[in-house]
């Protein structure tokens, strides 16, 4: 299978595959810059990344400025490569954050988990590249018209599929009764959607597919339905260079199928998880608000996602995002053998 160089805008990335952001603090510098040192995209989570400041508790703003700082610089040191950020669109603060990452020159910004709207304006006049995720050709659709109101493209468009981990763009039920679109086909229908707008404008959006690639073959598969790229995350977790505890990559060498679940997170979206004690627990109190979603009432969740995901990336018992299909996934290795396999 012969992959082609990964082009956005006047960014080259010599291999196809990006490394998805991983939130809370699963890929900072560390990931980041080992994927991108390999040829391929590294991406940088921007979630509630000042977790380590020591002012987090009582200013968890200043904290994640300052850390979206000195994370993009300590990648520059570490890597010449690639290196974009991942923000959820629907976060407190999210238009403070992405202006930082520009400001810091992050090479480019990847946003989901609600409709990334704002990009164009936060993006003006600085170099960084804009790539919306979707997980349908009707919410790209409504992306793009915004975006053109701007006298914008995105500079790329990730497509993720039900198998992703992490926040899902699917309902539940078709999650749970296994009735979502294939991966494969949605990236189709979004690449006929693209092709139009790249004839009118003369530009190439390319198409970066993610959600539940392990291998080879579903890198051929979903090149032949039209994909540029192709975002892993899961299979970078259990890697040397992964940010997070041992403790959070040993969750996944020991996942089962049976153990990865559809839940329901307390942002009010379907998402995919191992199975942990914090999780079968159900109701646990919340002692802390980290005022990381608008609209989240303490009162009202089962549990809080920052001290969930904060949890289990420090090594203790919480909430361990996941994309499906962990079975073959048994050893720690390393970012070079992931790719390897990947594109051999
Ligand atoms: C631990 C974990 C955390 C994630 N956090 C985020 C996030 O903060 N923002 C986001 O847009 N996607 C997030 N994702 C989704 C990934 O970026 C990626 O698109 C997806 O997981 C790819 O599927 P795969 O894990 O099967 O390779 C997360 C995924 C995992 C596994």
């Amino acid at each position: 299978m012969k992959l082609n160089e990964l082009r956005i805008g006047n960014l080259t990335a010599k291999i196809p595959i990006v490394q998805g952001g991983m939130g809370i603090g699963v890929s900072l510098s560390g990931l980041a810059a080992a994927v991108a040192n390999e040829g391929g995209i590294g991406t940088i989570s921007g979630v509630q990344i000042g977790f380590r400041e020591p002012d987090f508790l009582t200013d968890p703003v200043s904290a994640n400025l300052r850390a979206i700082g000195s994370e993009i610089k300590k990648a520059r040191e570490k890597s010449k490569g690639i290196i974009a950020m991942n923000f959820m669109a629907a976060m407190n603060n999210y238009e403070l954050y992405v202006k930082k990452a520009v400001e810091e020159k992050i090479d480019l910004i990847v946003s989901g988990a609600g409709l990334p709207i704002a990009l164009p304006k936060l993006v003006k006049g600085s170099n960084t590249k804009i790539a919306p995720i979707v997980s349908s050709a009707k919410a790209a659709r409504i992306i793009i018209k915004s975006y053109l109101k701007s006298e914008r493209l995105p500079d790329a468009v990730v497509v993720e599929g039900p198998l992703a981990g992490g926040h899902l763009g699917f309902k539940m039920n078709e999650l749970l009764e296994d009735k979502c679109m294939k991966l494969k086909d949605i990236v189709k229908e979004v690449k006929l959607l693209l092709s139009s707008y790249e004839k009118e404008y003369n530009v190439r959006i390319p198409v970066i597919a993610a959600g539940g690639i392990r291998t080879k073959d579903d890198i051929s598969e979903l090149k032949e339905a039209g994909a540029d790229g192709f975002q892993a995350a899961s299979l970078f977790v259990p890697t040397v260079e992964c940010d997070a505890h041992y403790n959070f990559k040993s969750a996944y060498i020991n996942a089962t199928d049976e153990s990865v679940k559809i839940i329901k997170s307390p942002v009010g979206m379907p998402a995919r998880a191992v199975q942990t004690n914090f999780l079968a627990a159900g109701k646990l109190s919340i002692k802390k608000c980290y005022k990381c979603m608008p609209g989240c009432n303490p009162k009202e969740i089962p549990y809080c996602i920052s001290e969930g995901l904060l949890n289990a990336v420090e090594g203790r018992d919480g909430l361990v995002f996941s994309g499906a299909n962990l079975n073959n996934i048994n050893k720690i290795t390393t970012v070079k053998e992931v790719i390897n396999k990947l594109i051999g």
